[in-house]
């Protein structure tokens, strides 16, 4: 297994698909190396790009404020995506592109070793949990897979575009912040 340093050189210098020709920079994923709780979105959007780190625009902002209401943020949480390169014009990554760039999120994952995995959007969901995963019916579910507990809220970008979803996904962090009082150690006071 490679080293965190290793993973990152060589997520930083991948070339394994078409993305790598449009992107800025690689996203590869921010937060503290031992988090117990792991966020997973699509793919970076333009700021992603620019900037070189998960979730710093507007759905960024509104992520971060969806954490901080159960005392979660970049301090306590790993926050990555499936794929670490921009997908033009925020199209979602094709599964070519998702196959060539799971490696990253597996290896990622085995060094960190979290005990949840919440997935942020259809996408992810349907990567991590089941290709049939349905976001609007399934949301705030949880299932356990290799020791690991998975869930998955709506995609911040959702949840900016349509208001009417967000007492769901208030009851989906409640729902998180019960798990991670039961099962995490060292993640909230
Ligand atoms: N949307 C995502 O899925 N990931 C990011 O990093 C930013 C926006």
């Amino acid at each position: 297994m490679l080293n965190w340093e290793d993973l990152k050189a060589a997520c930083l210098g991948c070339t394994n698909c078409i993305l790598c020709k449009t992107r800025t920079n690689v996203v590869f994923g921010v937060g503290p190396q031992d988090a117990e709780v792991m966020f997973v979105g699509e793919g970076p959007g333009e700021n992603e790009d620019l900037q070189g780190e998960p979730f710093v625009g507007a759905a960024g902002k509104f992520l971060d404020e969806m954490l901080s209401i159960i005392d979660l943020g970049r301090h306590n949480c790993y926050i990555t995506n499936i794929v670490k390169c921009r997908p033009p014009h925020n199209r979602d990554p094709l599964n070519i592109e998702q196959d060539a760039c799971i490696r990253f999120l597996r290896a990622q994952t085995k060094l960190i070793q979290p005990k949840i995995i919440v997935c942020l959007g259809r996408i992810a969901a349907g990567r991590l949990i089941r290709e049939d995963f349905r976001i609007t019916r399934e949301h705030g579910q949880w299932t356990q897979r290799s020791g690991i507990y998975f869930t998955a809220l709506y995609h911040p970008s959702a949840l900016l575009r349509d208001e009417s979803k967000r007492p769901e996904t208030f009851q989906d962090l409640k729902s998180l912040q019960a798990k991670v009082r039961e099962i995490c150690t060292h993640t909230l006071p």
